[in-house]
């Protein structure tokens, strides 16, 4: 089987998810590409028939997933509903149990659906990281903020993960069958 994975990612954490998915996938026997959407042109050819599934995956800033998924998702629409779908939707709400946080990101989760033209089999919210040392000045000090509204202790010199790794190789074990 052969799997595409394209991922598109700000300061990393998705790269990572997108890694382990690769990793766990082949460890399981398949065949995988790994594609960092910034890198491709808009005029790429990339051919969709190569590929048996596709894994999507994109991180939340500011509400909004990143424009080259999104470009990418519809550009290849028809295609990737033809073949087993799944879309990792990486944010920090997904890390909580916020019922407003949780209600939004399902809500952008079914616009990127509806915008793009693409339905996946299955759509996973997956938790990411505060990833500090990323960060610039003014972004650690929102992030800071962040973190400290939702009663979370950081450490502004590191970063903290919330990504359920075991969670994540179920959903793909299930996914892949
Ligand atoms: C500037 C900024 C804005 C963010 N906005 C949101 C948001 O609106 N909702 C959310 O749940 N998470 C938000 N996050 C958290 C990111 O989705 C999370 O850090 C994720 O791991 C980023 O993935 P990436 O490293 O692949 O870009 C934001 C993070 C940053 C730095």
């Amino acid at each position: 089987m052969k799997i595409l994975i394209a991922y598109a990612t700000t300061e990393g954490q998705t790269r990572k998810i997108a890694r382990f998915c690769a990793d766990h996938l082949i460890a399981k026997g398949a065949s995988v590409e790994l594609l960092p959407l910034a890198d491709l042109e808009d005029d790429d050819p990339f051919d969709i028939s190569r590929f048996d599934a596709a894994i999507l995956a994109g991180s939340l800033h500011g509400g909004v997933l990143q424009s080259h998924l999104s470009r990418f998702a519809a550009h290849h629409a028809a295609d990737l509903s033809k073949r087993a779908g799944l879309f990792l939707m990486v944010s920090l709400a997904a890390a909580g149990n916020d019922p407003e946080e949780r209600a939004d990101i399902a809500r952008i989760a079914s616009e990127f659906a509806q915008n793009t033209g693409w339905t996946p089999s299955e759509v996973v919210h997956v938790a990411g990281a505060f990833r500090f040392t990323q960060y610039d000045f003014f972004k650690g000090l929102a992030m800071r903020w962040i973190a400290h509204s939702k009663g979370e202790v950081v450490d502004p010199q590191r970063d903290k993960e919330y990504t359920d790794w075991d969670a994540l190789a179920g959903v793909l074990d299930r996914w892949h069958g």
